[in-house]
């Protein structure tokens, strides 16, 4: 385990797991959606990024993937409750259907600005699943489809969740200890 972690929250093996578990869902729901043009998984970087791509691959369809950055956080620990696009999607997703790949629901901010930002596009269908709902006092109300697992209102990291910029790399969700952020 990593020097800077207290405590591992879910071990690769459990990530893979649900990982697996909910690319079947996906697959047995958007059977019909999907037909020959295929859904549009979008990752939203950088903390989506690692959930996003074991997801695909977990998804027994005709996808396309494209990526989008938006960023709420900085080097922060609270988010700002400001989203910046920093880099928007390559696709139109005009018609299509549309799942948002999320690594972790907070605030819920990033997501009800994303997905404000993606039906103003008129998908056929926008849809979300997070990997991790955290469970906070207070959260946006977003529709999550697909939540991998719910977590503690603790600092984590690891499987694309930074602090800073570090720890994404890590395998599996841990708890970071306290005196690396105060
Ligand atoms: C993190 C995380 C989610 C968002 C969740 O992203 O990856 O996108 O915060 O928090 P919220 O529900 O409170 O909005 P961050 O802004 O740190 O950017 P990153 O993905 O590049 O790390
Ligand atoms: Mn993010
Ligand atoms: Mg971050």
């Amino acid at each position: 385990m990593h020097k800077d972690v207290s405590e591992i929250l879910f071990s690769e093996q459990d990530l893979a797991n649900r990982v697996r578990e909910i690319g079947a869902n996906i697959t047995a729901d958007y059977a019909e959606a999907a037909g020959e043009t295929g859904i549009v998984v979008v990752s939203i970087l950088r903390g989506g990024a690692v959930f996003a791509c074991d997801l695909i691959r977990q998804i027994d369809l005709p996808l396309e993937v494209d990526f989008m950055a938006v960023s709420s956080y900085g080097n922060e620990t609270k988010s700002s409750g400001v989203v910046r696009i920093l880099k928007d999607l390559s696709t139109d997703i005009q018609g299509r259907h549309v799942i948002i790949a999320e690594d972790i629901i907070d605030s819920g901010l990033t997501l009800r600005y994303l997905m404000e930002n993606l039906l103003s596009r008129k998908p056929a269908s926008l849809t979300v699943a997070a990997l991790l709902r955290k469970n906070t006092a207070v959260q946006a109300d977003i529709d999550c489809r697909y939540v991998g697992f719910e977590c503690p209102d603790e600092f984590i990291v690891g499987y694309g969740l930074d602090y800073a910029e570090h720890y994404r790399n890590l395998p599996y969700i841990g708890v970071l200890k306290p005196e690396i952020y105060q």
